[in-house]
């Protein structure tokens, strides 16, 4: 299979060393805008995303990941480039654990020592970083990013574009609503609001926020 990737920063990188691990598959492409020109960087193409379109005449089976860790420049990319979603490729680095039973959407990458647990289900585009763990039951919606050790319990439901920081956990059968933030190392044991940001150990919405809701 060969891939682009879209997003030349830290989070490209790491999943350019995940497709190393990978025989079958050939990085052929990184889009950045960054690049203001094409050009070659040894086997690799690089050049601004627009040239996306390009590629696609060139590697008629080539297919996209977008490898940027915010949640709202990776969907505006998906919804600039307009593609189907067959394009998009799913990436899992070989030392992930993932249960037969769990679904996997489009666009997404599942990184180093990740667990899935039975019956999770993972929306399009998602990100689950090194060694975060996805217990049983879980739905990740679409656009969610789940930062290195994060730790969802079981039956959780993450809406989507959803941050969840570093480290943080979430125990069982809370929801989190769609475009909120959890901060870094919190412990999430109450359901969180849509569009809010939540940090500490037990996870608060931050206190200005909840202003801006009343006012
Ligand atoms: C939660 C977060 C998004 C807040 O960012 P921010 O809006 O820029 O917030 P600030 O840094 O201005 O901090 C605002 C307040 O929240 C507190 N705070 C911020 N992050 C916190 C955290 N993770 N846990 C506890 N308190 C936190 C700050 O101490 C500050 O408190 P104060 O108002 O009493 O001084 C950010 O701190 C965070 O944790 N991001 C996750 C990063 C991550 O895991 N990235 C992984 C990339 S792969």
């Amino acid at each position: 299979m060969n891939i682009v990737l879209i997003g030349a920063g830290g989070h490209g990188k790491v999943v350019r060393d995940l497709i190393v691990l990978h025989k079958n598959i050939k990085l052929i492409a990184f889009l950045d805008d960054k690049y203001k020109e094409v050009c070659k960087k040894g086997n690799i193409i690089v050049g601004p995303i627009p040239f996306a379109k390009t590629i696609m005449s060139m590697f008629p089976d080539v297919k996209f990941v977008i490898t940027i860790g915010d949640n709202k420049v990776r969907k505006e990319i998906i919804s600039k480039l307009n593609l189907p979603h067959i394009y998009y490729a799913t990436l899992v680095h070989p030392t992930a654990i993932i249960s037969p039973s769990v679904s996997i959407g489009n666009g997404t990458v599942i990184m180093a020592n990740a667990v899935i647990d039975s019956d999770s289900q993972i929306g399009n585009h998602v990100i689950i970083n090194t060694s975060s763990v996805v217990e049983h039951d879980n739905h990740v919606g679409d656009f969610v990013h789940l930062s290195p050790n994060a730790t969802l319990t079981g039956a959780v439901k993450i809406e989507e574009g959803v941050h969840i920081g570093a480290g943080a956990t979430v125990i069982p059968y809370i929801n989190i609503g769609e475009w909120s933030t959890i901060g870094a190392g919190a412990a999430v044991i109450n359901p969180i609001p849509a569009n809010s940001t939540a940090v500490g150990v037990p996870a608060k919405v931050k206190e200005e926020q909840k202003m801006e809701e009343v006012s």
